[in-house]
């Protein structure tokens, strides 16, 4: 299945990006300077319309890339969004948890 890309620009600087495969969400990602100002809820809803003309749900593993936003900011993005936790597992060694997140639309 191939992945699909949008990036979202303010003149030629790059705000983010998301990608997305079939209905998982691979990557979401804002620039540091445009974050908390509502373009990672703009990213989803994007992914979110192309993902919608063909599956009654999308899901997403919820993990922060670099350190910059913890574990729980980053499940109350989500949660905003409206996704739901559906499953988790932790990685081996370092018992760090990934959560598996669902929205139904
Ligand atoms: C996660 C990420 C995409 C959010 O993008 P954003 O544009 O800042 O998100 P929004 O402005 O749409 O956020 C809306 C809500 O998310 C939550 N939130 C987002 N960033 C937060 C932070 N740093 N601290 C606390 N809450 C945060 C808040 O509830 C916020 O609502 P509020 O403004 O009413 O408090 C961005 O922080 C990011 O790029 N992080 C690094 C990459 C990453 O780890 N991606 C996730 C991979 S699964």
């Amino acid at each position: 299945m191939c992945t699909k890309y949008y990036e979202m620009y303010d003149g030629n600087n790059s705000i983010g990006e998301i990608s997305w495969s079939g209905n998982e969400i691979r990557i979401v990602q804002v620039n540091r300077q445009y974050r908390g100002k509502g373009y990672g809820g703009l990213l989803l809803k994007h992914a979110e319309e192309d993902i919608k003309k063909k599956y009654n749900c999308v899901h997403l593993l919820a993990y922060p890339f670099d350190h910059s936003i913890s574990q729980s900011e980053l499940l109350k993005f989500y949660s905003k969004n409206g996704y739901k936790p559906f499953s988790f597992f932790m990685r081996w060694r370092y018992w760090i948890r990934y959560n598996r997140l669902v929205k139904y639309f």
